[in-house]
């Protein structure tokens, strides 16, 4: 696997590599990270398998955990390499923000200010931003990424379509734990007692799947129950709520495709985790 540090680099790579895909991380990879890799040989034919590992100061807000979000390069270029990516692009932050950015890519407020986005303002508009500018220095023909960051799936796909960028989206199935814990970087913060009673939010999403997978009708109450449920074993939700897959807004037809997203603390770790109906 080659390591590019600079956008000259990757580019020139670019040049030659065919037809690419691309997983863009912010690093500290597990194993639904790797199955993005995989993925991409097996789902696109790719010619070239290209991944990132750059942490977004963008779409971090202010006290979140930008400063001590995992950075585990060594582990992470193993894996990598054992996932047969090709070429890997690890930019310095000057690299990627010589100056402070002053262009940014602002999602559709329906689709960025709800949920996620109302607790983490901002959130969508940094990784929007660099998500696109990895698009132009990278240029894949294939884009992967995971269903566990459901909405950040559908504001990227949103911003694929609108501005016309000539890119297919690959979504892939959230990658669990044996317990049914979504896998995510932010897992390792929780302590062992956490760690344990962390599978609750999966088991709560799926009681509320299964309520509306029988015809339940009127989500709220499998949802509020669902939310009591975490709050007596220690959880602070900030949302569970049954939506519309295609745009995330409130189900108003019979039918539509739905999904139940949750995001819940747990101590000091907020875990994010979905299930399509
Ligand atoms: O999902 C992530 O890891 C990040 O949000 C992404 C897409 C790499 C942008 O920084």
């Amino acid at each position: 696997m080659h390591i590019h540090t600079s956008i000259a680099a990757l580019r020139a790579v670019r040049a030659q590599a065919g037809r690419v895909a691309f997983a863009p991380t912010m690093g500290n990879l597990h194993d639904g990270h790797i199955a993005l890799m995989r993925a991409a040989r097996r789902l696109t034919n790719a010619d070239t398998v290209i991944s990132s590992i750059f942490v977004n100061r963008l779409q971090f807000g202010q006290g979140e955990d930008f400063d001590k979000y995992p950075r585990t390069f060594e582990a992470d270029r193993e894996r990598l390499v054992a996932a047969g990516v090709d070429h890997l692009f690890v930019p310095t932050e000057t690299e990627m923000y010589p100056q402070p950015q002053r262009y940014h890519v602002t999602p559709d407020p329906e689709h960025a200010s709800i949920l996620e986005g109302a607790f983490r303002p901002g959130h969508f508009r940094g990784v929007a931003t660099v998500v696109l500018k990895l698009f132009n220095i990278v240029q894949p023909d294939f884009a992967l990424f995971g269903k566990k960051d459901y909405q950040q799936l559908i504001v990227l796909k949103n911003m694929v379509n609108e501005l016309a960028l000539p890119i297919e989206i690959i979504a892939l199935d959230t990658i669990r734990t044996r317990d049914g814990l979504a896998q995510s970087s932010r897992n390792n913060y929780l302590s062992p007692i956490e760690r344990a009673e962390a599978p609750r939010l999966y088991r709560q999403l799926s009681i509320v799947a299964e309520a509306v997978r029988n015809g339940v009708c009127d989500f709220t109450r499998p949802c509020a129950v669902a939310l009591a449920e975490l709050e007596r074993h220690g959880w602070r939700p900030d949302y569970l709520t049954v939506r519309r897959r295609a745009d995330l807004q409130v189900p108003e037809q019979p039918g539509e495709p739905l999904v139940v997203l949750a995001a819940a603390r747990l101590g000091t770790t907020r875990l994010i985790d979905n299930i399509e109906i």
